[in-house]
């Protein structure tokens, strides 16, 4: 996919590895000035040093989302930016257990880079952004933000409010020029996640093969598939695209795919 980013700034936040690296290469692939901001310094190096070799300058900044300083510090480094993606987030790892038994260390860490780092980003990025004249903010939720999922208390609260935040800042920041949507990924394939469920030598676990009969396509998304999204949300093409949240889930939240 095309689109012209020429001379556009974007901060991706998370874009060491996984579905921010695949954005952040996309929006190098075409034009754009990437910085990559993430709590792991050396991924990160690697990331924008790989895509500077391959597509143009692209700058990694260490910094935690959920950090009033980080970020303060981020804008200050990044100047005035054209395009801000919130895709740094993290989940629980495998331990999947009910409300009453989650633990609050767990639930204070997942919201706080889940669903404050979209706040604490994008009051520091904005700003710039309105000098600028416009921009576009692509906030990343999940399936689980709009189909709640079993299990997962923090990461399922923390992905509907980015979906309630997204429409708020839509509706704030539209008449300004900035254009602010969400993506909501169904079940990725990364690194992180063969790990954890899906398996790294291509047969899925049961557990996998269990949910992708859930999804009507029957297998999980590429990272390039998201970024694909994000990259015609922030494209001049999508000029009257504001509050949308694009599922890219391959039908999972399309509706019940049991008979009865
Ligand atoms: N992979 C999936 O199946 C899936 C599904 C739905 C939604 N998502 C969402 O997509 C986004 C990316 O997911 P992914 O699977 O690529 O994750 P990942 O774990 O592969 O990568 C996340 C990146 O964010 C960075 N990060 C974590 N905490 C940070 C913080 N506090 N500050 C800055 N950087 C931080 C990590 O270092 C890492 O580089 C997340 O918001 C996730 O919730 C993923």
């Amino acid at each position: 996919m095309r689109v012209e980013l020429g001379g556009k700034v974007a901060v991706v936040t998370g874009g060491a590895r996984g579905i921010g690296r695949a954005i952040a290469e996309a929006l190098s692939a075409n034009g754009a000035r990437v910085f990559i901001v993430d709590i792991d310094a050396d991924e990160a190096a690697r990331t924008a040093a790989k895509i500077t070799s391959s597509t143009g300058e692209c700058v990694a900044l260490t910094g935690d989302v959920s950090s009033l300083e980080d970020m303060a510090e981020v804008a200050e480094t990044v100047g005035p930016a054209d395009i801000l993606v919130n895709n740094a987030g993290i989940n629980t790892r495998g331990d999947r257990v009910p409300i009453h038994e989650y633990s609050v260390d767990d639930w204070r860490r997942i919201t706080q880079v889940d669903l404050d780092g979209v706040f604490i980003t994008s009051r520091a990025i904005i700003p710039g952004m309105l000098e600028r004249g416009g921009g576009r903010i692509v906030n990343i939720s999940s399936v689980a933000g709009i189909v709640p999922l079993r299990l997962q208390s923090a990461f399922v609260a923390a992905k509907a409010g980015v979906v309630n935040l997204t429409k708020s800042m839509a509706l704030e920041l539209g008449a300004q020029g900035i254009l602010v949507n969400a993506v909501a990924p169904g079940s990725t394939l990364t690194d992180g996640t063969k790990a954890l469920f899906y398996g790294e030598d291509g047969a899925y676990t049961e557990n996998a093969e269990s949910l992708l009969s859930h999804i009507p396509l029957g297998r999980p998304g590429t990272v390039e598939e998201i970024a694909h999204a994000v990259l015609f949300l922030v494209a001049p093409e999508s000029s009257y695209v504001n509050g949308a949240i694009v599922t890219v889930d391959g039908g999972w939240t399309a509706g019940y795919t049991r008979d009865w």
